[in-house]
């Protein structure tokens, strides 16, 4: 056992003398009385100083030390409802780790580009760190909802030879006497033998995109989680996507009240989160496009600003399946009722986040797989273990991916995806 009490753990200590370890926060003074707001990760605490409890030494280094200075503080802790945590921490004795320089980030407004460049210390803002907590109970939620579920986490390459979801956002590179590689856009090809050995898998690891577009949804390298599931059609993938969203959504709601008050998330659209979801055809959708007096031709891909219309139709996330096949990947399996459709479903998230999953019953024919592999002009040498899948017992299967960084983004109501991970990689950024 350490030494030392953790902030959030202090209500179990009410009364007794402890030792807390952290930073400082921020800080006040009024005459004999010195307040240091500690953060330590998982809290924040008032420690008074009062120049009767402490020695001289003491009462001098609490009013010298500086923002993000480390110390060591010992006191009686004290259940006090208006202190920030609840409770408060009445001083014995400070002790300094080590005193922090003049720190880059205070409480006055910093342009973004300044905090992005800080990013390595912006972490320790108190939003911030809410975010990355919240970022961690999605990502545990995730988990625990594949895993309750039977599936088996399946982790793919990122060193490949081919791309995935379309050759013009690939990142490249040499790989020794072999020719070029590739970082993974995906790891859905590979999800794909693993369902055909396992059933259920999910995959979950980092991704990439050589992105041109600079907008607030998109970064280069990204989290996603891919789950891919043997048997299962398009309408059972959707009723999976649906499940999950519900399940991840209200997971966040019920074990992160205090991280979704820090970031004054109105959470009223986040709880109407439940199942059933709306479904509409892309050909519904171009419907209520027009409806809305929008310019809208049928056969091309929607943009974030169509996606964000249509979805303003409803108020939980929305379905949309059944896209033109041209604008979608070659794996896509062809809608049996009309061949100029692919199988394919994307979620739109509300409040103008955008899509945040797509998915797709797979194309299970050899014969067919084979002609879009030459459609889309891709080399069939690298394909030739994918096409296997289609040779060798091959089954009707679908699964989807859905983007983490969007769905923090979403949740905890942000501006930009570049918050909703610890170092953000765009395509004119890649530090700190
Ligand atoms: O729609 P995408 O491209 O689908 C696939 O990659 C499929 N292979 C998934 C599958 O069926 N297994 O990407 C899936 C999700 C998007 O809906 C979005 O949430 C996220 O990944 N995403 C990005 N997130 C951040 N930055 C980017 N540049 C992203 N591109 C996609
Ligand atoms: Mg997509």
């Amino acid at each position: 056992m350490a030494n030392f009490v953790e902030i959030k753990r202090l209500s179990e200590h009410v009364g007794e003398e402890v030792t807390v370890k952290g930073w400082i926060y921020n800080k006040r003074s009024s005459g004999k009385i010195k307040f240091l707001i500690l953060r330590d990760g998982t809290g924040y605490l008032q420690c008074i100083v009062f120049k009767g409890n402490v020695s001289e030494e003491v009462f001098e280094l609490s009013g010298n030390l500086a923002q993000e200075s480390s110390v060591s503080v010992k006191g009686k802790v004290k259940a006090e409802p208006r202190a920030v945590g609840g409770y408060e921490l009445d001083c014995t004795d400070v002790e300094l780790i080590h005193q922090s320089q003049e720190y880059p980030i205070t409480p006055k407004e910093h342009g973004i580009e300044f905090l992005i460049d800080h990013r390595h210390l912006w972490i320790r803002s108190k939003k911030q760190v809410a975010i990355l907590k919240i970022r961690h109970r999605i990502i545990k939620a995730i988990r625990d909802f594949f895993d309750d579920r039977g599936f088996t986490l399946f982790d793919p390459p990122i060193i490949t030879p081919n791309a995935v979801e379309g050759t013009s956002t690939l990142f490249e590179t040499e790989y020794f006497d072999l020719g070029k590689a590739y970082l993974t856009q995906s790891g859905q090809l590979y999800a794909e033998a693993g369902a055909l050995a396992l059933g259920k898998v999910y995959t979950f690891g980092p991704t990439f995109r050589a992105e041109k577009s600079k907008t607030r949804r998109h970064l280069t390298e990204f989290w996603m989680v891919e789950p891919e599931v043997a048997f299962y059609d398009l309408n059972d993938d959707m009723d999976l996507a649906e499940e999950f969203i519900e399940y991840v959504v209200q997971t966040v709601l019920k074990d992160m009240k205090v991280e979704l008050e820090i970031l004054e998330r109105d959470t009223t659209s986040l709880e109407k989160v439940i199942r059933p979801f709306p479904r509409v055809s892309y050909t519904d959708a171009v419907e209520i496009l027009k409806k809305k007096g929008h310019e809208f031709e049928w056969g091309n891909d929607f943009g974030g600003a169509d996606e964000t219309i249509v979805s303003e139709e409803f108020d939980r996330p929305v379905l949309i399946h059944r896209y033109p096949a041209e604008v979608k990947a070659f794996y896509m399996k062809r809608d049996p009722e009309d061949s100029s459709l692919a199988l394919a479903v994307d979620m739109i998230a509300p409040e103008g986040y955008g899509e945040i999953i797509g998915g797709s019953q797979r194309e299970d024919d050899l014969d067919e797989l084979l002609k879009r592999i030459k459609e889309h002009n891709l080399p069939q040498e690298f394909f030739e273990w994918y096409l296997d899948l289609r040779r060798y017992g091959s089954v009707p299967h679908s699964g989807f991916g859905l983007g983490l960084e969007r769905t923090v983004s979403w949740i905890c109501g942000l501006d930009h995806l570049r918050e909703a991970i610890p170092f953000p990689r765009m395509i004119y950024r890649n530090t700190p």
